[in-house]
């Protein structure tokens, strides 16, 4: 194929072998969502590109380096999401969502960011997202980290550990930040051209650093963990000791910063040694600051997003099984009559009670070719007519695996037939 006509890089198409198993994991995410009392909201995939700044920050690397952003026709800057909190927060103050209410909210879709892409890792990817807003916590933060914990049981997969810190209140990061300053700093020279960039406008975003010869410097700089204020310590004690009485084991990990500048107190990432470099799951925290950055009543607010790719990969290494939907009946009709006999034939199987799940055969070909088919689609049974069966009002009704021959029978009869024959296969 012209390679000017395929797939953008780090895009991919999720073809039908795959479906069944994002199926079975976006439906068992879902059904613990809403069991957990959240609903779904849907936001566009592009909002204007101040949004992103304003919420996710100037200076990271999302935002720096990783957006799409175009100018409309109208010359406005507008960029695809390339998470979606920021959105959902956006439609929850537009809406009036947040007045004098509480919401937890889940979203699911695409996600875009310019990074390189490999294994795990992709342009266009996929999330979760949940949030819980207008809740101050620590009781919600433990609810949001249990329920997550239950969709990796629910999914099956073990191989995931729960790191776990806390970045303190804005003023306690401020005090952090003077001192971290300092610090790098003093050791401007070992810096690398985007830390030193930061050193002045977010000193805490090294500390993100990707790049391996920073990570020296980074481990000798002070932690933020010595300057936790009174209530962010409390905060943290109340939801750890929640945690312990759920029984969800964790790590603290001082060293856990997040790359979005709107977090502040709980931040979590589910982590996995099974998918290499990339092994991030889901990740969130807390970011009681952002709806008032972007002019709303201040509202404390907490959510996390899940990497679908990442969880789909871990199901599947885990050793799931995720087959897709099979017929219970394949419709074989040869001969212009049965075709239009079969498909009302077909219409009528649908509608049964309870209903059946019918393939009709499209495209013509002879009996023979037809049953061939009907053989690879998986169905139990093959429902046929031909033109006799047309004159006689019969279908032919044939298990496909067994050893039971095929009944002639009347039309109304059909339903009940087949379904006998599912109940002798199975
Ligand atoms: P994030 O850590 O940027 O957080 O992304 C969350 C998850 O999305 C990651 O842990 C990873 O599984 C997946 N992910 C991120 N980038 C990629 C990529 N390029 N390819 C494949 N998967 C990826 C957020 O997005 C926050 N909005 C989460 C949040 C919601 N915080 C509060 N509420």
């Amino acid at each position: 194929m012209n390679q000017a006509l395929q797939a953008i890089r780090g895009m991919s198409d999720l073809l039908p072998a795959d479906s069944a198993r994002w199926q079975a994991v976006e439906g068992a995410i879902r059904r613990t969502l809403d069991d957990y009392g959240y609903r779904e909201i849907r936001v566009p995939i592009v909002e204007r590109t101040e949004l992103f700044q304003r919420s996710i920050g100037e200076v990271t690397d999302i935002v720096e380096k990783e957006m799409y952003t175009f100018d409309d026709r109208n010359g406005v800057s507008i960029t695809l999401r390339p998470e979606a909190t920021a959105g959902i927060v956006r439609a929850a103050m537009e809406h009036g969502l947040l007045h004098n209410q509480r919401q937890k909210l889940w979203c699911t879709g695409p996600m875009f960011r310019y990074e390189k892409p490999q294994k795990g890792r992709y342009r266009q990817f996929h999330q979760f997202d949940v949030e819980a807003l207008g809740f101050p916590g620590p009781d919600i933060d433990a609810e949001i980290i249990v329920m997550t914990a239950r969709i990796f049981r629910t999914l099956g997969i073990r191989h995931v550990s729960l790191q776990l810190n806390s970045l303190g209140s804005s003023e306690d990061r401020a005090r952090y930040r003077a001192d971290l300053t300092e610090y790098f700093r003093a050791h401007h020279d070992a810096l690398d051209e985007d830390s030193r960039r930061r050193l002045e406008r977010n000193p805490l975003r090294i500390l993100d650093s990707k790049n391996p010869a920073m990570q020296a410097i980074v481990a000798g700089a002070p932690r933020l963990t010595g300057y936790l204020g009174d209530d962010s310590a409390a905060h943290f004690a109340g939801l750890r000791s929640l945690l312990d009485a759920a029984g969800v084991a964790y790590t603290v990990n001082p060293r856990l910063v997040r790359g979005l500048d709107y977090y502040g107190r709980t931040v979590f990432e589910w982590v996995t040694d099974q998918l290499g470099a990339q092994g991030a799951v889901c990740a969130g925290g807390r970011y009681d600051g952002l709806v008032a950055h972007l002019g709303g009543e201040p509202t404390p607010a907490i959510g996390f997003a899940i990497g679908l790719e990442r969880l789909v990969e871990l199901h599947s290494l885990a050793g799931h099984a995720a087959a897709a939907t099979i017929p219970d009946v394949y419709l074989v009709a040869v001969g212009d009559a049965a075709l239009l006999a079969g498909l009302r034939l077909a219409e009528d199987l649908r509608e049964a009670s309870p209903p059946l799940r019918v393939e009709f055969h499209c495209g013509g070909g002879g009996f023979k070719a037809q049953m061939r088919r009907a053989d690879r689609s998986g169905a139990a049974v093959a429902v046929i007519i031909g033109d006799d069966e047309v004159q006689a009002g019969t279908a032919g009704v044939k298990p496909l695996r067994g050893d039971a021959g095929q009944a002639s029978v009347p039309l109304a009869g059909v339903a009940d037939a087949v379904r006998r024959a599912l109940a002798g296969v199975a």
